[in-house]
């Protein structure tokens, strides 16, 4: 089947929310025989879509593949702009680097996300473990105008977004750890990592890379005792496109928000979900550690702690450990 045909297909039977499509509507929206229609449906059961058929109602989805590619996150998805292109790869070295290749063309809000990343890339030149057909592995282009100073706000748009799309989706309560690192019973679940084309004044592509370990049953001996996953913490699978669409509904939100109205509804739910604000932690920076009370973000991003002399520090990159 076509993919243009298969698109319109999809996007007929999510606007009907689960409810059954007649096969002469689906015939007339994407302009083909009722014949066609059938051989058209025939083609989305081989993918592994379920539909169900009833003579005098017509045709309803009932269950998609568990995958993430193009048409299981088309179907259902809710946002305006974000994720209307979609770059789906099974295998890639990173989604960040497939992404800042196409950046410069791409339309603003093109994702590009892949079943498995061979060399998935962390915060500080670290690798990011990304098992095929388990997780969720995207970069999200985004183009606004704005300096390239306001670029960090967008890690922690891209935090709360996706900590509300585990916690809607799932029912976990996940948490943020400043900078970037979504937690779950103090082990990591989500890294967000947010990189840039910019000219000196304005940003020409934000890539919002986040990877989120949803279904796992196991990790590799360094990091179990560290990360965990949706799957591994709620004791069952997690539909993955379900995911990938409350995350990109939720940043579509929360960037509206903030190039209306600023930054600081978005830093007061940052800080409402922060596992480490209030807390007495230890921040391991390039130049040395620091200990003290995490006191909270500034509008940039900019975690302040206090330590015990009373000085107020301004952490603009590190590693944090909350204190026992
Ligand atoms: C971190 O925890 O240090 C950040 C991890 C970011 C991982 C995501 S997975 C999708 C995208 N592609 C990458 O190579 N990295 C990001």
């Amino acid at each position: 089947m076509q993919s243009s045909v298969k698109h319109k297909l999809l996007e007929v039977f999510s606007k009907a929310g689960g409810d059954f499509v007649s096969g002469q509507a689906l015939a007339d929206s994407i302009g083909c025989s009722r014949t066609a229609v059938w051989k058209h449906i025939e083609s989305l059961r081989q993918e592994g879509f379920e539909l169900e058929a009833v003579r005098n109602k017509g045709y309803r989805i009932t269950a998609k593949p568990d995958k993430v590619s193009e048409n299981e996150l088309l179907l259902g998805l809710e946002t305006n702009r974000l994720g209307k292109h979609i770059v789906f790869k099974e295998s890639v070295e990173s989604t960040q680097k497939e992404a800042h290749k196409i950046a410069e063309e791409a339309p603003e809000g093109t994702l590009v996300i892949a079943e498995e990343q061979t060399a998935g890339r962390g915060r500080m030149t670290r690798t990011f473990h990304s098992p095929k057909y388990t997780g969720i592995w995207m970069s999200l282009i985004l183009k606004p105008d704005l300096p390239p100073h306001r670029a960090p706000q967008f890690t922690l748009i891209a935090a709360v977004a996706v900590t509300e799309a585990i916690r809607d989706t799932t029912g976990l309560k996940a948490e943020i750890k400043w900078p970037n690192d979504l937690l779950l019973n103090e082990k990591k679940i989500t890294g967000i990592l947010t990189e840039l084309q910019a000219d000196s004044d304005r940003i020409r592509s934000l890539i919002i890379g986040i990877g989120i370990n949803a279904n796992q049953q196991s990790f590799p001996e360094e990091l179990s005792g560290i990360a965990t996953s949706l799957a591994l913490e709620k004791g069952e699978h997690v539909p993955r496109a379900k995911l990938v669409q409350a995350v990109l509904k939720n940043i579509e939100i929360y960037y509206k928000e903030y190039l209306n109205n600023g930054f600081s509804s978005i830093k007061e739910k940052w800080e409402s979900f922060a596992v480490s604000i209030g807390r007495q932690i230890t921040a391991r920076t390039l130049n040395g550690s620091i200990r003290g009370k995490a006191l909270g973000i500034t509008e940039e991003g900019v975690l302040r702690l206090e330590d015990e002399d009373g000085v107020i520090h301004s952490i603009y990159s590190a590693d944090i450990e909350i204190d026992r």
